[in-house]
C-alpha cells in the first residue's frame, strides 16, 4: 500500500481510494481491507481521472476537505472516488442533466453524505446557485459535449475561487467530429486561457480513453 497523493493509493499496480462507505461498492469494484481500513479499487478504464493518474498525472488538485463542483456526474463512478478523496469534511456538488442516470446517482449519494446531487444543466450555472454556498476549490468537468470550454468558463467565472483549479476532460470527438483531435484540444485550451485559467498540466488518456485529454488548470489570483 502506497499513498501516491493524499487520499489516493496504489495497492500493487492498482489504484484505490479509502472507502467512505465501508461495505459498499459503487460500480462493482473490488474492495480490500488493509490495517483495519477498507479501500475500493479505482478502475482507470471506467474513470478518466483514474486514467489520468495511471498515466502519471503530476498535479492532483483535489484534496481532503475541498469543495468540488462536479459537472457531468453521470452515475457517480468518478464522483464516488472524488468523495473518498475529499473525505467527510469536503463536499462534491454533483451536477447532471439526465434524469435516468440521476436515479443511479441518487443511490450512490444516499450512502455518501458528502455527495450532493443536483439535476441541472451545466450550461446554465445560475440554476444551481442555491447549492453552491461559497466559491469552490475545484471545478471538475466531464460532459462529453460540444461547447465544453465555454461551459467550463461560465462555471469558473461563477463559482471557482481565485487560485482554485479546473479539471477538464476534453473529448475531441464530441466537439468536432471532423477536426483532428490535436487542433481541437488547442482551440479549447485557448478558450481557457482567455478566462484567466493557466494550464498546469495536460495528459492524454490513451489507452484508457481514445482521443481524450485531461487538462488541469489554475485560476489566477
Ligand atoms: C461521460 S459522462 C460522465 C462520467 C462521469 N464523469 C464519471 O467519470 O463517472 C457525461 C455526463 O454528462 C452529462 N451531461 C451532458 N451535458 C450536460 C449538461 N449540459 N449539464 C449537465 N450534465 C450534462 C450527461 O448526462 C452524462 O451523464
Amino acid at each position: 500500500l502506497k499513498e501516491i497523493f493524499p487520499g489516493v493509493f496504489k495497492i500493487g499496480e492498482q489504484l484505490a481510494t479509502r472507502n467512505l462507505a465501508p461495505g459498499k461498492s459503487v460500480y462493482g469494484e473490488k474492495r480490500v481491507t488493509e490495517g483495519g481500513v477498507e479501500y475500493r479499487f479505482w478502475d482507470p478504464w471506467r474513470s478518466k481521472l483514474g486514467a489520468a493518474i495511471m498515466r502519471g498525472l503530476k498535479t492532483m488538485p483535489i484534496k481532503s476537505g475541498n469543495t468540488v463542483l462536479y459537472l457531468g456526474a453521470a452515475q457517480g463512478t468518478t464522483p464516488s472516488h472524488v468523495a473518498d478523496i475529499v473525505g467527510k469534511n469536503g463536499i462534491v456538488i454533483c451536477i447532471d442533466i439526465a434524469p435516468k442516470t440521476f436515479e443511479k446517482l441518487l443511490e450512490v449519494c444516499e450512502t455518501r453524505e458528502n455527495l450532493l446531487p443536483v439535476l441541472a444543466d451545466a450550461n446554465a450555472p445560475e440554476g444551481y446557485a442555491e447549492y453552491v454556498e461559497k466559491k469552490v476549490d475545484v471545478v471538475y468537468q466531464d460532459l462529453a459535449q460540444r461547447e465544453q470550454a465555454k461551459i467550463l468558463v461560465k462555471n469558473v467565472r461563477s463559482y471557482l475561487k481565485k487560485g482554485g483549479y479546473a479539471v477538464f476532460m476534453i473529448k475531441a470527438r464530441s466537439i468536432d467530429v471532423t477536426a483532428e483531435p490535436s487542433s481541437v484540444f488547442a482551440k479549447e485550451i485557448v478558450e481557457l486561457k482567455k478566462a484567466g485559467l493557466e494550464v498546469v498540466e495536460t495528459k492524454p488518456l490513451e489507452p484508457y480513453e481514445k482521443d481524450h485529454v485531461a487538462v488541469v488548470a489554475r485560476l489566477r489570483d
